[in-house]
């Protein structure tokens, strides 16, 4: 192993002089396995193989040069960081000691443990769709072939809103299709007793799942369908403020018996209101919607746009929101009477997205369409 000096000494030569070191050394050709340095043929190609070697690296170190001075850096020190940085390795990168360090369950059962992780994967997913839609309303990063993020672009390339939907559907469809990990893949026994442990808490306080709706669609949308028509014409800052106190989710989550808002739900509105409210200004004028309405009228005539924002729609109003409400059926409901949810709510009136008529595109939609809003799946077969 070559000393620290040594190794600096050895670059010099190979950069400066690859032949002086293959005469001193009698170096073999990586390329050509051998050492036979008396091959003149050998020793060309040799010669050549690292000439090119040579201009490649000097390419790189001017390109390297460049970059640093461009933030006025020193090049050689972050090479020097390089050579004595440790290899990166799975592990550390992923976090996974972190990650699997994060089920704690309240109790014995270890069917907790697939509730626990199984809320956890969901999040995850959550994430990825905050993220796509995150690239959508700032229209995609400028980034150029060399790496060189150039920041957000200007405006929206309806492909790129195209492949964007795409992810957000595939993301869902998985989440869709694995929900059989709920409704199958737990002992009921076993969930009925440990569910009592995790009291108030309930999936309806995951904050992604609100900010999906209220970064994919106006405002308007989210508000209870009572309540809509007394909002016209163009939405403020103060409308956002007052239409969050209607938003539809809330009716989710009023006791059975007082009408009263339930815990979870007080909770809920203690750690996330201003945020909600926050993002549903930010996202005024560019959530997934707005961006649609944003592209030309050819771009907005796409029927694959319209598709799968459609796809969209039904995935995250009806799709999901069907699984869900199964597994909410097979584990609350007993013969003869309802097994109270988290928060005592009313789950059966609320859960089922046939009743809650929740449309993020209503104007993609024909009436008969929205009239039988989650009466069944849809697009189950794409
Ligand atoms: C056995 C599995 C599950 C059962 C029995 C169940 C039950 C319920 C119930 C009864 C509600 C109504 C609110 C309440 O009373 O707490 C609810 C809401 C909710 N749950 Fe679950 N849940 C399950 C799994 C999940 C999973 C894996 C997630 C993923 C994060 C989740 C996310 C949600 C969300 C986002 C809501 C609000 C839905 C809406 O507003 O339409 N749930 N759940």
């Amino acid at each position: 192993m070559l000393s620290y000096k040594g190794q600096h000494l050895f670059f010099y030569e190979f950069f400066t002089r690859p032949t002086y070191l293959y005469e001193r050394d009698g170096f073999s050709c990586p390329l050509l396995k051998t050492s036979d340095k008396n091959h003149t043929k050998i020793k060309w190609l040799w010669y050549f193989y690292h000439m090119e070697m040579t201009s490649e690296i000097n390419e790189k170190i001017k390109l390297l040069k460049e970059k640093y001075s461009q933030m006025g850096q020193d090049m050689s020190s972050y090479l020097d960081g390089l050579l004595l940085s440790n290899y990166l390795t799975y592990w550390d990168y992923i976090r996974l000691d972190t990650l699997l360090s994060l089920q704690q369950p309240q109790t014995d059962f270890p069917d907790e443990q697939i509730f626990i992780m199984y809320h956890q994967i969901t999040e995850l997913y959550f994430k990825l769709c905050l993220h796509e839609i995150e690239q959508i309303s700032n229209n995609g990063r400028n980034v150029l072939d060399n790496g060189d993020d150039r920041g957000w672009k200007d405006t929206l390339d309806p492909d790129f809103f195209l492949e964007r939907l795409k992810r957000l559907n595939n993301y869902f469809k998985a989440l869709t299709g694995s929900f059989a990990i709920m409704i199958e893949g737990m002992d009921r026994n076993q969930f009925l007793k440990f569910r009592m442990a995790l009291l108030p808490a309930s999936g309806f306080q995951s904050a992604q799942y609100r900010k999906i709706e209220i970064t994919s669609t106006d405002f308007i949308n989210l508000v209870h369908k009572d309540k809509r028509a007394q909002y016209s014409g163009t939405v403020t800052n103060s409308m956002i403020e007052d239409m969050f106190n209607y938003s539809y989710w809330k009716s989710g989550a009023t006791e059975l018996k007082t009408g009263k808002k339930t815990l979870t739900l007080q909770q809920f509105e203690k750690k996330y209101k201003d945020e909600f409210i926050a993002t549903g200004k930010e996202f005024k004028d560019r959530n997934i919607w707005k961006k649609y309405v944003g592209l030309s009228d050819d771009d907005r005539a796409r029927e694959d746009i319209q598709q799968e924002l459609k796809k969209f729609d039904a995935n995250v109003n009806i799709n999901w929101p069907l699984v869900h409400y199964k597994s909410a059926a097979k584990y609350l409901s007993k013969d003869s009477a309802d097994i109270a949810a988290t928060g005592g709510t009313n789950w059966q009136k609320y859960l089922p997205p046939r009743f809650q008529k929740r449309v993020f595109y209503p104007e993609l939609w024909n009436e008969k369409e929205i009239e039988e809003w989650g009466l069944a799946f849809l697009n189950e077969k794409e």
